[in-house]
């Protein structure tokens, strides 16, 4: 079926979005930036905290969809560097709701052997939360089948620039030589190494910017926008999003039969 016969998702039920998902062409890694909690809740008239509570809700609709379908990772941007600029109270907020989703995970991401992996610049996280990360995360580490990503603080230029530190650190004590450097080596000094790349993101709330989340990892990913709001972005919307991820065609800048030799972006 070509792209442009595929039916509008919002025609089928779940039921009948997951039969036609195919096992064989599910990403194995789905990045998501969850947007839209603030004004989910001022729609509503809620405080802003209201929209962060449901975007919870949906995020543990979303990761149960995408473990129950086959996912094995899925990275979120729960926090960025630039989210510390909100009002005090909502970063408070936001810390106490990253408390409570892990007290509350945290038996279940041992029942269901999810290793948690938090990236980004932890040290800044309240102390109490910093330890309870690092805790989950020790507690969680030998486990390789399915893996949650939190990205917590994280900003993707930090990261590359900490990577770069590292490894002219390496050079520096002779660890490393600068002909060793390649794509590889490189992606081996980011806080998501060993991690296959992400082959889906999305976005909601209808904004279509990339806000440095992963800007290294997802050189050939594909991007799924949608205007929904993350509080309502449920099981539903995750089949949706899966089904036409297959239904795209990846070539990784290769070129297929159809195409003209001059193409391939
Ligand atoms: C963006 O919505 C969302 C965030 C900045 C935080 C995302 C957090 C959650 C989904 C819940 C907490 C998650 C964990 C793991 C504790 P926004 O506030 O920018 O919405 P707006 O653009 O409509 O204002």
């Amino acid at each position: 079926m070509s792209h442009s016969q595929v039916a509008s998702p919002d025609q089928f039920t779940e039921a009948e979005l997951l039969s036609q998902l195919d096992a064989h062409l599910l990403p194995q890694h789905v990045a998501i930036i969850m947007d839209g909690n603030g004004r989910w809740a001022a729609l509503r008239g809620l405080p802003r905290i209201e929209g962060h509570r449901q975007g919870l809700t949906a995020l543990r609709e979303v990761l149960d969809t995408c473990h129950e379908v086959g996912i094995p990772n899925l990275t979120i941007y729960a926090f960025s560097h630039e989210n510390w600029n909100r009002p005090a109270a909502e970063v408070s907020m936001l810390m106490h709701l990253l408390d409570d989703y892990l007290t509350q995970e945290r038996q279940g991401f041992q029942d269901r052997q999810i290793r948690f992996l938090p990236i980004g610049r932890l040290e800044k996280l309240p102390t109490s939360v910093q330890r309870l990360v690092q805790e989950v995360a020790d507690e969680t580490q030998h486990f390789t089948d399915r893996v949650l990503t939190v990205a917590l603080s994280y900003g993707g230029r930090a990261e590359i620039v900490d990577a770069v530190k590292t490894l002219v650190k390496d050079i520096q004590l002779g660890a490393l030589s600068e002909d060793q450097i390649d794509e590889n080596l490189f992606e081996q000094y980011l806080s998501t190494h060993g991690l296959p790349d992400p082959d889906l993101l999305i976005r909601t709330s209808g904004e279509s910017r990339i806000s440095n989340f992963l800007p290294w990892q997802i050189a050939y990913t594909e991007l799924y926008f949608t205007k929904i709001l993350w509080p309502d972005f449920r099981r539903h919307e995750t089949l949706a999003a899966l089904l036409d991820y297959q239904n795209r065609e990846r070539r990784f800048g290769r070129v297929t039969q159809a195409d003209s030799p001059q193409s391939g972006l």
